[in-house]
């Protein structure tokens, strides 16, 4: 018997992304060479604001940190619904909302809710790598949709309905998207929904960057319809990737099977970072989250056009949350070998396309401009050494 050999196929076949082996690498070459200049991450480089802070530090003192009802504390799902209202002038039902263990473990409850084994749900190639695994944990299937620019990476109704087969449960699409940051137009997202609708299925809208969107504040895409399931977090919005909490807004019907299934499988999210969101909300946080998605705004328009000047094509502009999708296949065959040659000889990290799907993913590497602006700068001077070199 092989140490692996109780080890289940799902298991065995789930692998690292393929930037885990450029952090290795960029571990291995910090002691020589310096820390390298991370375009790679997905989480902000800010700390949550500081009620959120305060929040958490007074419920500890309390001690007062047990198990939550399945759906989160009341008064959480009170302030989640209040800021709909507030921020988009939709009406939500508190009962609607479920409050989970980061948006990781809303996707994931939702494909135990929806999926049947071998049911299957479309996603557009690129996506988010992690979403393939939230179906295939549950039983699910994958089917991709191919797409590109000419779409803003998103996919249509017309393609929805070409893949649409038999056994197809759910459309998983994210507005503005991971890797690209484009964003579904309100008549796409109209269409999509419409579609879906006619064909029996389920919209599930990833919205985890719909506050840190670059100009307007678009209304969360649940306005389209109760139908909708929207996933949402505290990670990205208030900076608080660690505290693992986020929350699914549900058709009314679902909520009751949401709730055994959260009892069952994890009880309820954190407690500790349910008292402390509940501060999210205080008019000084989100004062602070707009402030960071300002600055987000400004560190994008820096790195994306200092990058295009050097030959990153951006065949679509992102319009939220803190990534670009370049096109490098002007400066190689193979994205991969280009970041790892990037690490290698500048010290620069970006992630490889195939790390989001496989359809021209060698063309591709996304940016994140999560970092401050003088790290940009020094990242972008590194490249452009780089470049010069003939390296890449
Ligand atoms: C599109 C998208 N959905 C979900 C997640 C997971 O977020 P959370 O930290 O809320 O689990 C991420 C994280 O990068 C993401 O980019």
């Amino acid at each position: 018997m092989t140490s692996n050999a109780f080890l289940s196929v799902r298991a065995e076949q789930t692998r690292p992304f393929y930037v885990m082996e450029l952090l290795a690498r960029a571990a291995a070459r910090a002691a020589q060479s310096g820390p390298a200049i991370s375009m790679v991450v997905g989480e902000p480089d800010f700390p949550p604001p500081a009620p959120v802070i305060r929040a958490a530090q007074a419920a500890l003192s309390k001690g007062d940190i047990h198990y939550t009802h399945a759906l989160g504390m009341p008064e959480l799902r009170q302030a989640i619904a209040e800021d709909y209202a507030r921020r988009d002038g939709l009406l939500i039902d508190p009962e609607r909302i479920a409050v989970t263990a980061g948006a990781s473990g809303g996707l994931l409850l939702t494909m135990a809710a929806i999926l049947n084994p071998g049911d299957e749900v479309l996603m557009p190639d690129p996506s988010y790598p992690c979403n393939r695994q939230f179906v295939t944990a549950m039983g699910g299937v994958v089917r991709t949709i191919a797409v590109d620019a000419t779409t803003a990476f998103q996919p249509t109704a017309d393609q929805v309905r070409q893949f649409w087969g038999p056994k197809t449960k759910a459309l998983l699409v994210a507005s503005p998207a991971n890797p690209t940051g484009t964003m579904l137009s309100h008549a796409s997202a109209v269409s999509l929904a419409q579609a879906v609708r006619e064909l029996g299925g389920v919209m599930v809208v990833d919205e985890i960057y719909q506050r840190v969107v670059f100009e307007g504040a678009p209304k969360s895409l649940v306005s389209l319809g109760e139908d909708i399931i929207s996933v949402n977090s505290f990670s990205k919005t208030f900076s608080m990737t660690g505290w693992r909490l986020g929350w699914l807004v549900l058709p009314p019907q679902m909520s009751g099977a949401l709730e055994r299934l959260s009892q069952n499988l994890y009880i309820s999210a954190s407690s500790l970072a349910q008292r402390a969101a509940l501060a999210a909300f205080e008019p000084e946080s989100l004062a602070v989250a707009e402030d960071y998605r300002r600055r987000f705004t400004e560190q994008g328009r820096y790195l994306l056009t200092a990058l295009k000047q050097l030959g990153f094509a951006l065949p679509s502009a992102p319009q939220g949350a803190f990534y670009g999708y370049c096109d490098v296949s002007g400066l190689t065959d193979d994205s991969y070998q280009f970041c790892l040659d990037l690490c290698d000889h500048a010290g620069v990290l970006m992630a490889p396309g195939r790390d989001f799907g496989e359809h021209h993913g060698d063309r591709f590497v996304r940016v994140s401009y999560t970092k401050p602006l003088d790290l940009l700068q020094e990242g972008v001077a590194r490249v452009q050494r780089f470049l010069k070199s003939g390296q890449a």
